[in-house]
């Protein structure tokens, strides 16, 4: 069975100040975009994960595996045991880019092998166990296009944003989101008040990809910036380039602007191939259409 597991963009991300948990509270749109691992799931007397790229660890701290884990162990609780398989992960989005590749692997997992259990988990269990491996997961349990909210595990789904396609910049650093964070609160920037004011969600999501742009903010910006200034730089010069706002995605380091149509993209992405990984790739796109 082969299954693809779709990155996200932040589109919008405030965060608060650290609670006791020294998780860091926030409101974020969170939006699939066209840019996708596979998995490829067959059954084996024993379970197994490979992947094509040699760079990530396939060992049990890999999240696909704690999925599974997860899952072995709840299946267990119901008195079933999950059949054991090979799953082999072909890798495209890439490491600590902010774009969820990890928990969108984990995600699709959950929901694959539970989709080849006899007995079913419900829909409540998969979350608080997709809560259970990581902030982002939840999300890709719902998507296309979410208002994500506590650290990340209340997730309400929402309209899908108008601009069709989004232009992504890869600048092929990995960037740590912990330390991110670490830095988010080192620099005291988790306290301006506002960050949990909600946009009129509904409004955005009408709003062509020029009206809808500057309303977007990335609170996590400043802090990655100054973790590598070479982002700052170069969100400054694509912005020159393509005359129009330019963010990061999640604790990056990938960066995004919108456009209306994929073709617009296109054009931008044709601009900027030979100085740097660009790409237009659609938002929120249906599965047939990735
Ligand atoms: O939940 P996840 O394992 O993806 O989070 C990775 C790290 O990012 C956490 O250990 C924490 O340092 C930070 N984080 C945070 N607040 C969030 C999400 C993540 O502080 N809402």
């Amino acid at each position: 069975m082969r299954s693809i597991a779709p990155a996200k963009i932040n589109l919008h991300l405030r965060v608060g100040p650290p609670t006791s948990t020294g998780f860091h509270p926030l409101v974020s749109w969170m939006c699939t975009i066209g840019l996708c691992d596979t998995l490829v799931v067959s059954p084996a007397p024993q379970t197994v994960l490979t992947c094509d790229d040699s760079t990530l660890a396939c060992d049990e701290e890999n999240l696909i595996l704690r999925a599974v884990r997860a899952l072995e162990r709840e299946a267990r609780l119901t008195g079933f045991d999950l059949p054991t398989v090979k799953i082999a992960l072909e890798k495209i989005i890439p490491l600590g880019g902010g774009l969820g590749g990890g928990s969108s692997d984990a995600a699709t997992t959950l929901m694959i092998l539970n989709e080849t259990f006899k007995h079913p988990l419900s829909p409540n269990v998969l979350h608080r166990m997709a809560a259970e491996l990581g902030s982002d997961v939840p999300f890709f349990l719902h998507g296309p296009s979410a208002i994500c909210m506590g650290r990340g595990e209340i997730v309400q789904p929402t309209a899908t944003p108008r601009p069709k396609a989004a232009l992504l910049i890869l600048p092929g650093i990995a960037m740590p989101t912990p330390a991110v964070y670490r830095k988010f609160d080192e620099l005291r920037l988790g306290e301006d008040s506002d960050w949990a004011t909600e946009p009129a969600w509904t409004k955005w999501a009408i709003f062509s990809a020029e009206a809808l742009l500057p309303l977007l903010v990335n609170d996590l910006e400043p802090a990655a910036f100054a973790i590598e200034p070479t982002l700052k730089t170069l969100r400054a010069d694509l912005e020159q380039t393509l005359h129009r706002p330019v963010r990061m995605s999640g604790s990056g380091s990938s960066l995004f602007t919108l456009f209306d149509e994929i073709d617009d993209a296109k054009r931008a992405a044709d601009q900027l191939r030979s100085r740097i990984d660009s790409r237009a790739i659609r938002l929120a796109p249906q599965k047939s259409s990735v």
